[in-house]
């Protein structure tokens, strides 16, 4: 029997339409659906809305509509919105489904009976744009780090959730299972909230309050908490608890998320699931958020970007190729228009689209469109060699979670194919035999890399295999040179698979550039716009796309930063967890080799180059302002 596969995204708000970051999310979880479909894999991919609660009740009040007229219209633009992207998802769930309000309630029920849930009084401070109570400890200024808006201190009547009883559990779990989430920096976030007490949960809203939910099944009076109810549609999709597609797909469930949503995915859902008995989700794999100005676009920021208008313009699978290639999976990114042509030129126009055109003409031109397989000789050794294990490696990557270098590790071979046709050169090539040997080998190795990048790309990719003349194909069919049969035909026609975009003009955004560096002599004014402060470092790790870089967690006034330098060659990563370093704090954030930098630390350079970073001469708290 097929090895099995479940992926879920979060099922999104439907208080906000659809937008960028959604987009990411789900892109990446269609990305590995993908992968394991074309890898053999038996696959059940799963996205939906989360309809209910307080912030969906209010956007729907604003709307001067019915909720459930409002969630129906939302939910459908998200369908919308999916179908655009080319998301190919199993099956969509909605809260407001009954399938999954029946499964709410049962499970509810079923911990109830069991004596974990109990009635309480609850004080704290509640934000309605996370729909969570948050600890003092989150606040940054007073405020929610993410909503930027101050939490209402909130007093009531609630059924709880024993979840500390389960704390010891998870942490044990979490320690034993190491790859349980991931990448590592989250799963050492959610050990350091597990070494103190968690608390237990508040699962249920005073129905005066808000009448928006699925009542509890013992107590009409209260709504189930939209959190305790969202998470469920992971099962109830699935038809827990005896469905066929439960059986089939639970023990092999992998949640992609964003990082703003860990605490409720891996501490809330874990002790929920251990509460009902249930086998624990395979693996929480955490995505980190895409940046417009630095900041995490939002639609109560104001900062969104549409990526249904690049697709628009640029098609489906250059935004879907941008997102997945810029950013390392797990890391914040910088997302941008321009960022996105720059990319679509370099890789797909030039390195892949161009090479498609050039072997096209000529196997058309020389051959009238057949190939003939050769066996490959000295010439072909590096091609030969870099199609051997190339999906291994793809496979390894993915499995790994580090999509951008997976396909990265095709683009190289690309790129190998490229070179290939310059050295060999088959229009200068007199002997016959050889030419076909040139001619079927990059051919075939085109074949190899549209398998791999499918999963990228599902629609270029498919028109690349039919500019080929290929069917569809899996990950097993592309094990090294040579998959191409002998005789082979080529269609005559095909559209240009990657159109160049038009810029403009380099040579000028260049001198604009040069301009602004020359550095004057400055005014008092000009330094006191730098905001400099002393800040801590708390942990350190190796960039993973950059030798020279440091990737470099700061606090400051409670408030979390990412800096990215160039102390690789001077600093081991652990020597500077601990120490007092100056910031520059409020620097454009800029993105180096993937990962964005909110500021920069300051350094003094040797004469020999080396390089000593800046420390206060005796300790301040970090935060404090320098002038
Ligand atoms: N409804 C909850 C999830 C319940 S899952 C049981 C929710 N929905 S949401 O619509 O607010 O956002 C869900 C996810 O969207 C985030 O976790 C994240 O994955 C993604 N993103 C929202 N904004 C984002 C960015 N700016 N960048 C990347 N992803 C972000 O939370």
């Amino acid at each position: 029997m097929a090895k099995t596969f479940y992926v879920t995204t979060p099922i999104y708000y439907v208080n906000a339409e659809p937008h960028i970051g959604h987009a990411y999310t789900t892109i990446n979880a269609d990305f590995l659906a993908r992968w394991k479909r074309l890898d053999g894999y038996d696959t059940f991919f799963l996205t939906g809305t989360d309809e209910h609660g307080e912030k969906i009740a209010q956007a729907a009040a604003r709307a001067g509509m019915e909720p459930q007229q409002f969630v129906d219209e939302v939910a459908a633009k998200f369908k919308k919105a999916w179908e655009i992207l080319h998301i190919s998802y199993d099956d969509f769930i909605r809260t407001t489904e009954e399938r999954h309000k029946k499964v709410v309630r049962q499970y509810l029920q079923e911990i109830y009976d069991r004596g974990d849930i109990y009635y309480g009084e609850y004080e704290g401070l509640y934000c309605v744009g996370c729909e969570r109570f948050l600890t003092e400890k989150e606040l940054v200024d007073g405020k929610c780090p993410d909503h930027g808006v101050e939490p209402e201190l909130r007093r009531e009547g609630n059924y709880f959730f024993k979840m500390e009883k389960y704390r010891a559990w998870l942490r044990d779990h979490i320690l034993k299972n190491p790859g349980f989430i991931r990448p590592e920096r989250y799963r050492n976030e959610v050990l350091s909230i597990l070494s103190e007490p968690i608390g237990d949960l508040s699962i249920s809203r005073p129905k005066s309050r808000v009448s928006w939910g699925i009542e509890l099944p013992w107590d009409p009076e209260h709504v189930t908490y939209v959190w305790f109810d969202a998470l469920l549609n992971y099962v109830s999709a699935l038809g827990y608890p005896d469905g066929e597609r439960y059986r089939r797909y639970w023990p092999a469930a992998q949640h992609m998320i964003g990082k703003d949503i860990l605490k409720t995915h891996a501490v809330f859902w874990p002790t929920m699931l251990k509460a009902g008995e249930v086998e624990i989700y395979k693996h929480l794999n955490v995505g980190g958020h895409l940046l417009a100005d630095g900041r995490k676009m939002s639609k109560s920021l104001g900062n969104v970007i549409n990526p249904f208008e690049w697709s628009a313009k640029y098609g489906p699978d250059a935004v879907r190729y941008y997102l997945l290639k810029e950013t390392p999976y797990g890391l914040d990114g910088v997302v941008s228009e321009a960022g996105l042509v720059e990319r679509y030129n370099a890789d797909l126009a030039n390195d892949l689209g161009n090479l498609l055109q050039r072997v096209r003409t000529m196997v058309i031109k020389y051959r009238g469109g057949v190939l003939r397989k050769r066996e490959p000789g000295e010439g072909e050794a590096g091609v030969v060699a870099a199609a051997s294990g190339l999906a291994d490696r793809v496979r390894g990557l993915i499995d790994e979670l580090k999509f951008n270098q997976a396909l990265e590790e095709v683009l190289q071979f690309v790129r190998s194919l490229n070179r290939y046709v310059n050295e060999r050169a088959p229009w200068k090539i007199k002997d016959e035999e050889d030419l076909d040997r040139v001619l079927y080998t990059v051919v075939d190795g085109l074949r190899t890399a549209a398998v791999l990048l499918e999963p990228a790309m599902p629609v270029k990719m498919a028109e690349l295999r039919r500019a080929l003349g290929l069917g569809e194909l899996s990950v097993a069919d592309v094990s090294g040179w040579g998959g191409l049969p002998d005789g082979h035909e080529i269609p005559a026609e095909a559209p240009i698979l990657f159109p160049k975009i038009e810029t403009k003009n380099k040579q000028q955004a260049g001198r604009e550039e040069e301009e602004e560096e020359r550095t004057p002599t400055i005014q008092y004014e000009d330094f006191a716009k730098l905001d400099l402060r002393v800040a801590l470092v708390k942990s350190v790790e190796k960039h993973p796309n950059a030798d020279r870089l440091l990737v470099i967690r700061l606090e400051l006034d409670g408030e979390e930063r990412t800096v990215v330098g160039g102390l690789a060659a001077h600093y081991q990563p652990q020597e500077l967890v601990g120490k007092r370093v100056v910031l520059l704090a409020n620097l454009k954030p800029r993105k180096l080799r993937g990962v964005v930098s909110h500021g920069m630390l300051l350094a003094a350079e040797g004469a020999d180059g080396t390089l000593a970073l800046l420390t206060p001469d005796r300790e301040v708290e970090a935060g404090s302002k320098i002038s």
